[in-house]
């Protein structure tokens, strides 16, 4: 067992000690994983690996005593494949829910937004969706040498990953829904159901931070694999009641909440769960999914995708710029990043790792000061992260973002009532207790 670097330890031990720090695993432990989500309706379009659950918000309003209020304002600046949506459209028959969310990543925007407007069509859709669905069959069925074009990632020519056949089944699909005339949404929910097949008909799979290559899976057939996912929607619309609140998922930049929302209409619950600063670049996990939807057709839009993400990973080199340098709270943000920083071993991957610690910290307080302008006088914010371990051996430390968000979101005027520790991580790597994911509730100072 490792020890974690002790000046660091040291250092997240005193930082704890200004707040309330619990055991939060009763209520927290299966919420900040994706249990249940792919069983329950709209949820389970698409599996995101790094959601959380989908009864993580209706436990939040519990806790906060929310429940009984008359209008719920929410806001999600990293909406993911829109759990946070879609759990709290599912509520607006108890409350009027305003339920906002921002994603950068156009394929999970895709989906997120896919879901929460078929939420607040109805039944209907599910009619429009089949009548779509039967006319994208009747062109994939009448004409064989109807195909489209390869995405220009090379991982889709690697026939070991994409089997050729069943590739070209699945540019097959996509080319049918664009060739049709059928209306937008029924059209981009037929294209969700496509692209969610691109991992289960090929040899990838998603594993941490990167896509790997599982000789042992047998891929699924396309057509049958699409059409079940279809079904499903159709089931789950069929189903459903209309939402009666609204939601809107923005493609933008949840950093910076302020420049997609109107800042005078306050938020009662800001919730999300950023991407952790453990090197998972969400642009490269999703990437498969993105080009074939056509979002990027070219390696200099890929890259431009991610240097619009948070400053979480070193996939790409980010400008060596910090905004907190020149504001008032430089010298607390030195002193609260200076023991990591010191840690960082001095190898090959020294700048990316210092970059990381100060890009993400930089960001984190930029959304913080954001989203202290937007939220209600009497509101909460709560974030789910989680810490990971970087380096090995004795040159190990741990990146506690748990604290280190704390620390930022009190420069930015907020007090930290209380960090619920909801599961240890990977306890075989090191005995620190701060390798852990946590759930983080704060009120406006
Ligand atoms: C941990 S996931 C959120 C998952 C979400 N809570 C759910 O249950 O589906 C973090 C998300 O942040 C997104 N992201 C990364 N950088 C972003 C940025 N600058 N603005 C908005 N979203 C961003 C990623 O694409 C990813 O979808």
């Amino acid at each position: 067992m490792i020890n974690a670097n002790p000046n660091v330890e040291a250092h997240y031990g005193a930082l704890e000690t200004r707040w309330n720090a619990v055991d939060g695993s009763l209520d927290f432990e299966r919420l900040v994983v994706p249990t249940g989500n792919s069983e329950s309706p709209f949820h389970r379009w698409f599996h995101l690996k790094e959601a959380f659950s989908v009864d993580l918000l209706p436990s939040i309003l519990k806790k906060l005593s929310f429940e009984g209020l008359s209008e719920l304002r929410i806001l999600d600046c990293f909406a993911g494949g829109g759990t946070t949506l879609v759990s709290a459209l599912e509520l607006s028959s108890q409350v009027r829910v305003t339920a906002t969310g921002i994603e950068q990543n156009p394929f999970l925007h895709h989906v997120s937004s896919s879901k929460v407007k078929a939420l607040q069509e109805g039944p209907q859709l599910a009619q429009q969706l089949q009548d779509a669905f039967n006319e994208v069959g009747r062109i994939y069925g009448s004409d064989a040498s109807f195909k489209a074009d390869m995405p220009a990632l090379s991982t889709f020519s690697n026939e070991a990953y994409f089997p050729p056949s069943l590739l070209a089944s699945l540019l097959r699909i996509k080319a049918a829904i664009e060739h049709c005339d059928i209306p937008t949404l029924p059209r981009d929910l037929l294209l969700t159901a496509a692209a969610s097949c691109v991992e289960s008909t090929s040899r990838l799979r998603r594993d941490g931070r990167a896509l790997r290559y599982a000789s042992e899976r047998q891929p699924r057939e396309p057509w049958d694999e699409f059409s079940a996912r279809v079904q499903q929607m159709i089931d789950d619309i069929d189903l459903s009641q209309p939402a009666s609140g609204t939601g809107t998922v923005i493609r933008g930049d949840g950093r910076r909440p302020l420049l997609h929302v109107d800042g005078a209409a306050k938020k009662d619950l800001i919730i999300f769960s950023p991407p952790y600063p453990n090197n998972i670049d969400y642009t490269e996990i999703y990437k498969t999914e993105a080009w074939y939807l056509d979002f990027y057709t070219d390696a200099q839009q890929f890259r431009s995708q991610r240097l619009k993400t948070l400053r979480s990973h070193p996939s790409v080199r980010f400008s060596d710029e910090y905004d907190f340098e020149c504001s008032s709270d430089a010298a607390a943000v030195r002193e609260l990043v200076k023991p990591i920083l010191e840690a960082v071993p001095d190898d090959k991957y020294a700048t990316g790792r210092k970059q990381l610690i100060k890009g993400y910290a930089d960001d984190m307080l930029t959304l913080f000061r954001q989203c202290r302008e937007i939220i209600s006088s009497d509101g909460r914010l709560v974030y789910v992260v989680g810490n990971s371990a970087h380096g090995s051996g004795d040159a190990l430390f741990i990146i506690a973002a748990d604290l280190i968000m704390a620390r930022l979101a009190e420069l930015a005027n907020w007090r930290v009532e209380e960090i619920s520790v909801a599961r240890g991580l990977r306890r075989r790597v090191t005995n620190s207790r701060f390798l852990r994911e946590s759930v983080v509730t704060l009120s406006p100072a």
